[in-house]
């Protein structure tokens, strides 16, 4: 059979193997666009093997122990998926007879619940969530045909939540090991208006390169997610150290005895902050936000808040970074938008020499505006809209005209 992108290594089990100890499991890690390099990094430091990377994802091979550090971990990661079956149907009524075929009753029955999310790109499923129930349907027929018993629909807390993935006519059906999407952190009560995914806040903090070591400023902080996610990664906190749930905890074959020992491993490699962070927004509404979120995720002792514009920022030391997630003046008159991001411009030419400076947005004739000399280019989505994250290497001779 025509594989689904994938090349024939990443083969799909029985699904009933899915809980047999030690079994290194088939996985598919999502993550958004422009991140895949950093989630195989990470999945390589956790003991994953035979990575391969695709488009929004990443594949690999792990067992119990790999899937449950990935949840706690991965900082760049959306989903931590176990692959259960592939194959190909070209409407809703192949999808029922090749998903009706499957040995669900492995982990359903008339006291289990479960949830199905969707993710469909084919011209052969107009209506997605059709699709998504008559998967349902060939689950719930399975369990009460082969059990006598059917089991039930919770879209809020299931014990097993499916993704059905669909590319043209092929069909891949995953179990979801990270329950609620692993950008939820859990810190984010408060939120701005045009809050970033706590996922892409982290990825461009690596990208950015800091080590931990300098200075680093969030000079338009919102509800303050980029300082927390730079705090987490500089001291080890895995990303989901203080969420209480996993979609894995459910599972039949759920180990609380190596969850603990995986907490206990992560919890060993915590560190102390070496430098210090800072996070200042012009908005008392945005500080507030921020100030409630720093909080919330235990940074309040590593993160300097403060109300102030960006135009009266200055250097705390030599060399640093300086990260900001301006406003991209969807709303606004570009002369007023084109203004503001010279203004930009002229504050990290004046006040930051000697630094490394980066601005995502999605504006790009504002960013021209800048009149910096960019030394590099990242293409990323921030939600629904294209960006890009770009570099400024703040040293003498780095203006625009001064080459
Ligand atoms: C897109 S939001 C940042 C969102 C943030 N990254 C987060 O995760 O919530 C842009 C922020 O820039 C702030 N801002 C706009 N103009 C500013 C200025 N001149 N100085 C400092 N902050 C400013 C706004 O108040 C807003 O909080």
């Amino acid at each position: 059979m025509k594989k689904n992108g994938y090349s024939a290594y990443f083969c799909p089990m029985n699904i009933s193997e899915v809980f047999e100890p030690n079994r290194k499991q088939t996985l598919a890690i999502t993550t958004l666009f422009g991140v895949e390099d950093l989630v195989v990094d990470e999945l390589k430091s956790l003991g994953a093997i035979d990575i391969e990377k695709g488009n929004r994802v990443v594949h690999c091979k792990g067992d119990l122990k790999v899937i449950y550090k990935s949840c706690l971990q991965l900082r760049h990661a959306i989903r931590v998926l176990v692959y259960l079956d592939e194959f190909e149907a070209a409407g809703p009524e192949e999808l029922y007879d090749g998903a009706v075929k499957l040995p669900w009753e492995d982990f359903l029955d008339f006291k289990t619940t479960f949830s199905i999310n969707f993710a469909i790109h084919s011209e052969h499923y107009s209506h997605t969530m059709y699709a998504s129930l008559k998967l349902k349907d060939a689950i719930v027929d399975r369990v009460r045909d082969v059990t006598g018993n059917r089991p039930s629909i919770d879209k809020v807390n299931p014990d097993y939540q499916f993704l059905l993935h669909i590319s043209d006519e092929f069909v891949s059906i995953y179990l979801d090991a990270s329950g609620p999407t692993l950008n939820r952190r859990g810190y984010r009560g408060e939120s701005v208006e045009a809050p970033i995914n706590e996922t892409l806040a982290s990825s461009l903090v690596k990208m950015t390169g800091w080590d931990g070591k300098i200075p680093l400023i969030d000079g338009m902080c919102g509800s303050g997610t980029i300082p927390i996610e730079a705090v987490y990664q500089a001291r080890n906190i895995p990303s989901q150290w203080y969420r209480s749930k996993f979609g894995f905890n459910t599972w039949r074959n759920y180990d609380p005895a190596l969850m603990a020992q995986v907490r206990e491993e992560a919890k060993a490699k915590v560190k102390d902050l070496e430098t210090e962070v800072f996070a200042s927004d012009i908005s008392e509404i945005s500080l507030r936000s921020a100030q409630h979120n720093i909080k919330n995720a235990r940074c309040e002792n590593y993160i300097q808040t403060s109300l102030k514009s960006f135009e009266n920022l200055e250097k705390p030391a030599e060399h640093g970074i300086i990260i900001i997630n301006p406003p991209y003046g969807e709303r606004l008159d570009p002369d007023d938008i084109n203004n503001f991001y010279r203004e930009i411009g002229d504050t990290l030419k004046s006040n930051f020499e000697g630094w490394d400076a980066w601005i995502i947005t999605s504006n790009k004739e504002a960013l021209k505006h800048l009149g910096l000399r960019t030394s590099k280019r990242i293409k990323l989505y921030n939600g629904p809209l294209e960006t890009r994250f770009v570099k400024y290497e703040l040293y003498k001779g780095t203006r625009k005209g001064q080459e």
